[in-house]
């Protein structure tokens, strides 16, 4: 009989309590942490009653009863933590970006497989019941060939020149900010629901606040905009606050994304649409329980989210009936559900149905392409 999964989370901050509440959630089991020191190891395993706190990584790493290591850390981290867990023999989930290169993702790719282990990247967002349903109702045919692919991702949480988080050094966060951070999830979300490749990007990056105020102290994400006066000292900024990029498709369809993390009012507003040669499909993540369908010949239509009206191939990611409404922490109940079901079966060389290191490569080739084409203006070719 195979051994229940245990789990150990790296990083006790924002992500690290989503992950713990959501392996809770489908009965997988949390075994240990790993905070950046002993203090927010000791207080994040209190708090959320995880049995084991660690001392280091190379700990996690030893301990013969861990299955999987999920990966909630700065970006910075992702790549050697993930390439240690697959090589001590741990199934790995990581948070986006995986690494901050894109041959840094490369090698973790070829060692899972190698390793025989499952690694996944978290491109969460996928997993709201709608966006499931979106997919198969493109794959199936029911808007045509996919013309015009429209988003846009805009947040106010660093709205403010006092605004701070690691994410705007790039030291922690990557050279790519607004493009790494919410980017990444548009186009991994585009190529997902379509099948499609994106062959081309044309980008132009600006950073609207060169100067913040950094808190001399760590800030948590998102709790910055609670914080009152601390001392802070002023940081030039490189990263960028802004992103507009244009798209070219492997089928001929084109794209146009905006992104910001400096857009007052909107919080966490990712939007998509897209235009087929039959209908229309739209759907926003602060209305998630909700997909728009397009049509010229009849009125349009709005779908709500009900398990009895999905696709019968993805009524599963829909966890409760229709009118109780679902949210963003259900979409890691439902991926990790995926992850865990995948290991299970045991076929680790098998395509995965969770987006997989693979697709986390892909995102780090498309945020290099963005970055050349800011640099020296005009349409680059995406390699890979
Ligand atoms: N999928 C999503 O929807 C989503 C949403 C938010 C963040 N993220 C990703 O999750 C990751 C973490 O982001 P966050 O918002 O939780 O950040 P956060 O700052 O809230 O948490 C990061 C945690 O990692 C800890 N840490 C730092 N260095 C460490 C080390 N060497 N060992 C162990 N712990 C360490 C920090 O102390 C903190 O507890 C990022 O890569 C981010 O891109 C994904």
């Amino acid at each position: 009989m195979q051994q229940k999964p245990k789990v150990a989370i790296i990083g006790a901050g924002f992500m690290g309590g989503a992950h713990t509440e959501a392996l809770r959630r489908i009965g997988v089991e949390v075994h240990g942490l790993l905070g950046v020191d002993a203090e927010e190891t000791a207080k994040a395993t209190a708090r959320f009653g995880i049995p084991k706190g660690y001392a280091s990584f190379d700990e996690v790493c030893a301990d013969a009863d861990i299955t999987a290591v999920h990966l909630c850390t700065p970006n910075y981290l992702h790549a050697a933590q993930a390439k240690a867990a697959l090589q001590a023999g741990k199934h790995v989930l990581c948070e986006k970006p995986l690494a901050t290169t894109s041959a840094e993702a490369a090698e973790l790719v070829q060692l899972a497989r190698q390793k025989n282990l499952a690694a996944a990247v978290n491109y969460s967002i996928r997993y709201y019941p709608m966006n499931q349903e979106a997919r198969a109702r493109i794959q199936s045919g029911m808007i045509g060939e996919p013309r015009i692919l429209h988003a846009e991702y805009c947040q106010d949480w660093l709205f403010l020149p006092t605004d701070w988080n690691w994410r705007l050094e790039p030291q922690q966060g990557g050279e790519l900010r607004v493009v790494g951070d919410i980017g990444t999830h548009v186009m991994d979300m585009l190529t997902w629901l379509t099948g499609l490749e994106i062959t081309a990007v044309m980008a132009d990056l600006t950073t609207f606040i060169p100067t913040r105020q950094r808190p001399k102290g760590e800030v948590e994400t998102f709790s910055g905009k609670l914080q009152t006066a601390a001392e802070t000292e002023a940081v030039s900024i490189h990263t960028e606050d802004f992103a507009s990029i244009l798209l070219r498709f492997n089928n001929g369809a084109r794209g146009v994304i905006t992104l910001s993390q400096v857009s007052a009012g909107r919080k966490n507003n990712f939007w998509w649409e897209i235009n087929g040669s039959k209908a229309s499909l739209a759907w926003r993540q602060e209305e998630p329980n909700e997909m728009w369908l397009g049509y010229r010949e009849k009125p349009n239509e709005l779908l709500l989210k009900d398990p009895a009206l999905m696709q019968p191939e993805v009524r599963r990611y829909a966890a409760y009936p229709g009118g109780h409404a679902e949210g963003y922490p259900d979409t890691f109940a439902r991926h990790f559900a995926d992850f865990y079901a995948y290991i299970a079966a045991g076929d680790m060389q098998r395509k995965p149905p969770f987006p997989s290191f693979a697709d986390g490569w892909r995102e780090l080739l498309l945020c290099e392409a963005v970055q050349q084409s800011a640099r020296q203006g005009g349409w680059v070719q995406v390699s890979g």
